[in-house]
């Protein structure tokens, strides 16, 4: 098994499988076990959601957590990844959990640890694991199977790691993935039996649940999406869209209230929103135990 969670493609299917079920059975568990390991929590992009639950899981599993970030680091004084890996390392950390806007920073990471385990916590337009994992368990505890469910992802698909991560594992997971984005935000290659949408009226149509991106301000300012007004109209899911449908939301988070989705929204019974925040401690727990108590992983399962 490979030691790193560096991306969905990398674990594979069965690897999936083995961590969203081990984080149902911890969902359940009356006791946990105690770790006693150390992680690190290197952040070198801002973050609430996915630190906040690494930091949440690790401590409620008895491990020591360190979190660490570029400002007020020696990221200011100019020292790399590498370097930063190998310094977490030789303090003699056992994890090292990575954000980091560079889309191979956690491959790059996991070529230069020696003996931590890299945990990809989201690394520029290639991954995010984690959230993948949490998407799909929300999804799966709504739907029972995703087998044939449609789920659109609407927004930014261009540069984001979610879309990479969540169409990878809920392709794995027999769900039917569409996409829905304006032109400049849309890959200039899709894989193979992923579906595209018009706009975000008709992905909501087509779709059992919908995935929606955060647009970052910066895409505006580059020029590619032509004016707020003219993406909202296209592109945002509004709540007329959902009268009388019984689409689920998701949505990674922080939600631009009023851009890519109505406000009202997000409170909706609709929502799945904090559900996915919910579940990602467990995810993450899931996580820490299979790095550090694999032998501890058929006694969950088990129960
Ligand atoms: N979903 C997610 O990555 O949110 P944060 O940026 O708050 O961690």
């Amino acid at each position: 098994m490979q030691r790193h969670l560096v991306g969905i493609s990398q674990i594979g299917a069965v690897r999936c499988h083995r961590l969203i079920a081990l984080a149902r059975a911890i969902r359940q568990a009356s006791a946990l076990p105690r770790l006693d390991k150390s992680v690190a929590l290197a952040f070198f992009e801002p973050s609430t959601r996915t630190r906040l639950s690494f930091e949440a899981a690790a401590t409620r599993l008895g491990c020591r957590v360190a979190a660490f970030s570029s400002a007020g680091s020696s990221i200011e004084k100019g020292e790399t990844v590498a370097d930063t890996i190998r310094t977490l390392e030789a303090i003699g950390f056992d994890a090292i959990v990575l954000r980091h806007r560079a889309s191979d920073a956690a491959e790059h990471a996991a070529s230069i640890a020696k003996h931590a385990t890299i945990v990809n916590a989201g690394d520029g337009c290639h991954e995010h694991p984690t959230q993948a994992l949490l998407d799909a368990l929300t999804l799966l505890d709504e739907f029972g199977s995703l087998e044939g469910k449609r789920i659109a992802i609407i927004g930014d698909i261009r540069h984001s790691r979610v879309y990479r991560s969540d169409a990878a594992l809920l392709g794995m997971l027999g769900a039917i993935v569409g996409v829905c984005a304006p032109p400049l935000l849309m890959p200039s290659h899709l894989p193979d039996g992923i579906v595209q949408l018009p706009d975000a009226a008709s992905a909501i149509e087509w779709a059992d649940a919908a995935i929606v991106l955060r647009l970052q301000r910066e895409r505006m300012d580059s020029g590619l999406v032509p004016s707020l007004s003219d993406y909202r109209r296209r592109y945002a899911v509004r709540r007329e869209y959902l009268v009388g449908s019984r689409v689920r939301l998701l949505h990674p988070g922080p939600v631009n209230p009023d851009i890519e989705l109505d406000a009202v929204l997000v409170e909706s019974e609709h929502s799945l929103i904090q559900r996915q925040v919910s579940n990602g401690v467990f995810i993450r727990m899931a996580v820490m135990i299979d790095i550090f108590a694999t032998e501890l992983v058929e006694h969950f399962l088990s129960h």
